[in-house]
């Protein structure tokens, strides 16, 4: 067994990612740097520092899946949303949303203010990511200038209260109305009837045969003309193969 193949197990035993469906080349890549960056010499003391240590355990997770995200990201994708997507799903029906690698959350809360600025009600607004961490912080709701950067003034104003330390927190208006949840994509049931599913910037780590699995499921997750939004940089090359028709560059609907 090479010593990256006894990583992938050590850190599937311990953190439960499997690897195996993550780009290996970039993987091992941020390990490395990661291993740089702490000046440990080799895979096996990588492991015996998360055994005994479950902050450095929290942090490698949260860098080895990579959870930048800010509110309204690609705001041309959100216009589609807020346009075509919302107005079509809200009709006649409170629409059940899924973002899946939900991150900090700032996709689905984007969601959830355009929802209550058109007065759509939503079934349900479900939020997942693999990163128990990366939950907590979206649960809260507090955010960096950068994370918030770029959102409209009329939406800071309305749904965030700025505190003394520069950070923004999110109003409990918008907060209760999501349902966050531990979910690993590559492991853990789908859930079903949902109008609407982002999965955004989550596919570009996983090989394309993984991405082809998860696109499988996420179309049986959706209603019959249910959308799937996916990142800008993660078209779909085939969308008809998975019983999905393009509606903009990276918005997607199931045909029956
Ligand atoms: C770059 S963020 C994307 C956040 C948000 N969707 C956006 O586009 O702004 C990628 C997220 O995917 C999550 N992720 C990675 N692998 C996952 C898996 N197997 N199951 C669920 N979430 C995963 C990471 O924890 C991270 O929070």
């Amino acid at each position: 067994m090479t010593d990256y193949e006894k990583l992938k197990r050590d850190i599937n035993n311990r953190l439960g990612i499997d690897l195996n469906a993550y780009k290996e080349q970039q993987m091992r890549r941020r390990i490395n740097q990661w291993l740089d960056r702490y000046n440990l010499t080799s895979y096996d003391e990588l492991i015996k520092k998360i055994d005994a240590d479950s902050e450095h355990q929290a942090k490698f997770v949260e860098y080895l899946t990579i959870n930048t995200s800010n509110f309204f990201r690609d705001s041309s994708v959100f216009k589609v949303i807020e346009e075509q997507v919302l107005p079509s799903i809200s009709k006649n029906n409170r629409p059940r949303i899924w973002s899946a690698g939900a991150s900090i959350g700032a996709e689905i809360y984007s969601i959830a203010i355009l929802m209550k600025e058109y007065g759509f009600v939503p079934g349900q607004l479900f939020a997942t990511d693999l990163d128990e961490v990366i939950l907590r912080k979206a649960q809260e709701g507090v955010y960096l200038s950068n994370q918030i950067a770029g959102m409209d003034q009329k939406y800071l104003e309305t749904y965030f209260t700025k505190r003394d330390d520069g950070t923004w927190a999110i109003h409990d208006i918008i907060k209760r109305q999501v349902s966050f949840k531990k979910h690993d994509l590559l492991k853990d049931p789908y859930g079903r009837n949902f109008d609407l599913i982002l999965c955004r910037n989550v596919f570009i780590y996983f090989t394309s045969e993984t991405q082809a699995r998860l696109i499988h499921n996420f179309v049986q997750s959706l209603k019959p003309h249910g959308y799937f939004i996916v990142g800008s940089a993660e078209q779909i090359m085939d969308p008809a193969s998975f019983g999905l028709e393009r509606v903009s560059y990276c918005i997607y609907q199931k045909t029956v």
